[in-house]
């Protein structure tokens, strides 16, 4: 079942009815200034930092799920009918919905007895406010006296002070109102020097910023007591929760539309001209006006509007394919590089399921994020490369997460994720192959951000493979620590057997337990940093580096070879896990995938084994399968992952991050039909069709979906902000479609399923252009054979690097 459609050629998804099974949400913002929004208009914003900078409140886990947001009423005059014309807050029944979610825009428009409102949000490029713009239309043939409230609640400004302090925050909210704008300046008097404002194009008929006199005693939002009556009671927040709400009436003739603006923006003032005059509590707020004006303008929000739309098809024509599958297409095109967009710039703090306090930015997962996005804008790659590798320690070690705005790990999470280190190389080295730009090797960083500790980004490198050699286990293969990438794989919980001290999964970095997932991430990172090694003429450190890997790789078949796939660890006692002597947990996807795109396995058969366990084993038609058989119940010297029933995230679910390292690792073997099947498995567009099941929105990855022991098999959850976004483009786009940056040029070595007749491709790529075609007979399965090269035949499948602004026609001929 569908609840809506895609619209490819205006890049939207349109939503046809509310009632979606989840909330569908979007973003809004591409720089400083972000917002969610849902299919409702629920959601909030926030400047930067979604924990320290939050504008507007929002209360998670609500009944119903989405609730608080930018919020509209419309009421007719005439009646004291009224309506929200996003259907949140009042669910009131509308004659017409339809909310179309873009590319960092949405607009929802319905209708109710002859009224109609389409209400376009955006945030314009360079600036740190958003634009709601309504358009109102008078569809009866009777002239109809309305009016229209705006509101939002403000939150203030730290969310996790906001949602737990409120012996003081009750006492604490400050609003001014001046020529219509509502500033919202709480804390502003002390240390801080922002404030928010919201402003409307329209005279006003009268505001709100106290929450509850607009909505009434015992009222919820959904019959706020000054749209039933019909006026706003100018009211102003002396502490408790101050919100902004405008009330503007609009006499509209039979056939009239009417366009109303509002503006609510972020500003920070110089701290000594805080005040006007100075001494008084008056807001300074002189250089925000000429912004306000600008903004509430149609003309400006028209070239704002456009403006935003020429900066997509700027990133989006980066690459641009048209092969036989629409959803593919579609993704790839559209969807897919956008969600690695959106994942780039929010890492994992905040969506529907992350709370924009927990999480700062994830090491790895930024990392990984830049996968995804580099080719688009390599600049604030290179930018994000710098900043991640300064937070790392002079150890090799990471942060786990840090928080944007103080660049500090945040909830204590230090050191003690050992893979962590290890995705700085393959970020970078990713980095690297994209933009052939070096200089970012001899950048110096610091560790920590501590002034002075700077080295080259290159010895940051360094270190990251050697935290990991310093920190090898009895068996040879690294310590995993804490965990690897699998954050709820604690094997350094002590079983509380009698005599030994219990530890739990927040302390667990310590002890002797062995991931074989980070031994196959080693052996990759080891090769990719002897290749930069040799790029810069350290041929020595460059052998070093292999044969480190060659090392590591016979441990791997020493110790991490279960028989029939790769063993998943040892824990804390040297007991395997992922192993066919275990009961539950035998087999586990990671360590299948990442070996394999290590390179481990490739010439004695043992990759073509291991993925072949995961297709018996692992593979459903929703998807791959994190690992079987799910555990029953709760062990500790597992840690978190048992924690979850069967079926459900790392217990077995579907974990949507690594199934598109089987499809690499498919592709590499050779595997079209199998790689590009699990690829279509989880696209969330080849999805659509069954959105009753699935339940979240059919144009982005989920983190999970759940696995064949849950009961409800198939259903999505954690959509966004995932590290699924970048490794599906990544699979998709460098593997099976075979169109891959590397330090030489650019590979093209598709490995497509049998039934297609080839693709064709556009790829910007070091300043110059590549026409593609990819042909081969349907039916035929195997390699490119040889690649012509703007009319020549050249050997192997390497295009090299072109000169800037050429544009360079290659054909792959792919012929048995
Ligand atoms: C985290 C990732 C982690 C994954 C698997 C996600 O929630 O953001 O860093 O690799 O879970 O545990």
């Amino acid at each position: 079942m569908r609840y809506g459609h895609f619209d490819d050629e205006r890049r939207e998804y349109v939503i046809d009815r509310p009632d979606t099974p989840l909330p569908w949400i979007n973003y809004l913002g591409t720089e400083e200034y972000f917002g969610l929004v849902s299919n409702t208009a629920g959601g909030y914003s926030f400047y930067r930092d979604a924990r320290l900078r939050r504008l507007t409140r929002y209360r998670y886990n609500n009944a119903p799920f989405d609730l608080g947001g930018r919020y509209l009423y419309v009421r007719d005059d005439a009646t004291g009918d009224f309506w929200s014309p996003t259907w949140q807050p009042t669910r009131s029944p509308l004659d017409s919905y339809e909310c179309r979610h873009g590319l960092s825009y949405t607009r929802i428009a319905s209708a109710r007895g002859g009224i109609r409102a389409e209400t376009l949000y955006f945030v314009p490029l360079g600036e740190t406010l958003e634009v709601w713009r309504v358009r109102v239309t008078n569809d009866r043939d009777t002239a109809a006296e309305l009016s229209l409230f705006s509101s939002v609640e403000f939150c203030l400004w730290d969310a996790q002070d906001d949602a737990t302090n409120f012996q003081r925050n009750f006492s604490t909210g400050q609003v001014e109102v001046a020529d219509g704008v509502i500033y919202h300046k709480t804390e502003y008097r002390e240390r801080r020097d922002h404030f928010a404002y919201f402003a409307c194009s329209e005279p006003l008929a009268g505001f709100d910023t106290q929450r509850d006199t607009f909505l009434g005693p015992y009222r919820g939002w959904d019959q706020p007591a000054a749209v039933e009556r019909g006026a706003a009671f100018d009211s102003e927040a002396h502490g408790w929760a101050p919100i902004g709400s405008h009330h503007v009436r609009l006499a509209l003739a039979p056939g009239e539309t009417r366009e109303v603006v509002f503006v609510l923006g972020y500003a920070e003032n110089p701290r000594t001209e805080k005040f006007d005059p100075p001494g008084s509590q008056t807001l300074n707020k002189r250089h925000v006006r000429p912004v306000i004006e600008r903004w509430l303008r149609p003309e400006t929000v028209a070239e704002g509007f456009a403006a935003l739309g020429a900066y997509w098809d700027r990133l989006l024509g980066t690459l641009r394919v048209t092969t036989p599958d629409a959803d593919t297409d579609r993704m790839v095109n559209i969807w897919n590089a956008y969600q690695c967009v959106v994942t780039f710039n929010m890492s994992r703090s905040a969506s529907f399921y992350e709370s924009g306090i927990g999480r700062g930015m994830g090491f790895r997962d930024s990392n990984q994020d830049l996968l995804g996005f580099v080719h688009m804008i390599p600049d604030r790659a290179r930018q994000r490369i710098l900043d991640i590798a300064a937070t790392q320690m002079a150890t090799g070690g990471a942060y786990h997460q840090y928080q944007p705005l103080t660049k500090r790990g945040n909830n204590d999470i230090g050191e003690g994720f050992n893979d962590d280190p290890l995705w700085l190389v393959l970020g970078v080295s990713a980095y690297v192959k994209e933009t052939g730009d070096q200089t970012i090797l001899d950048e110096p960083v610091p560790f920590d951000n501590v002034p002075g500790s700077e080295v080259s980004l290159y010895e940051h490198l360094r270190r990251s493979v050697t935290y990991t050699q310093e920190r090898l286990g009895p068996h040879g293969l690294p310590l995993i620590g804490r965990a690897d990438w699998n954050d709820c794989l604690n094997l350094n919980c002590f079983s509380d057997t009698p005599g030994e001290p219990f530890q739990t999964t927040e302390n667990a970095s310590g002890g002797g337990a062995e991931s074989v997932f980070i031994a196959g991430q080693f052996v990759l990172a080891a090769k990719e940093l002897a290749a930069i090694a040799e790029l810069r003429g350290r041929d020595e450190e460059a052998a070093g580096y292999r044969a480190a890997a060659e090392k590591m790789t016979a441990v791997i078949i020493e110790h991490g070879w279960d028989g029939a796939w790769f063993r998943r660890a040892y824990d804390f006692h040297g007991h395997p896990v992922g192993s066919s002597e275990n009961d539950e947990g035998q087999i586990f996807i990671e360590p299948q995938g990442m070996c394999v795109l290590g390179g481990v396995g490739l010439d004695d058969g043992l990759a073509v084994r291991a993925l072949g366990s995961v297709a018996e084993r692992l593979a459903t038609p929703h998807g791959i399968i994190l690992q079987q058989p799910a555990y029953s119940d709760y062990r500790i010297e597992l840690g978190e992952i048992s924690s979850y029933p069967p079926g459900y995230k790392e217990n077995a679910g579907i974990f949507c991050h690594t199934n598109p390292w089987i499809m690499i690792a498919e592709a590499m073997v050779g595997h079209g039909d199998r790689a590009f099947d699990y690829y279509r498995s989880i696209n969330p567009s080849a999805r659509e069709a069954i959105s009753e099941v699935h339940r979240c929105e059919p144009y982005v990855y989920a983190q999970m979906i759940a696995g064949r022991d849950a009961p409800t098999h198939g259903e999505a959850k954690n959509s966004w902000l995932t590290g699924t976004a970048a490794w599906n483009f990544v699979a998709i786009t460098q593997w099976i479609l075979g169109i891959r940056p590397e330090l030489a040029g650019l590979r093209v070595d598709p490995v497509l399923p049998a039934a297609w007749s080839g693709f064709r491709a556009t790829r910007e790529f070091r300043s110059a252009t590549y026409e593609i075609t990819v042909r081969k007979a349907a039916g035929v399965s195997g390699r490119v054979a040889y690649l012509v090269v703007d009319g020549e035949r050249i050997d192997g499948t390497v295009v090299p690097p072109a000169p800037a602004g050429a544009v360079v026609a290659v054909e792959a001929v792919i012929e048995q």
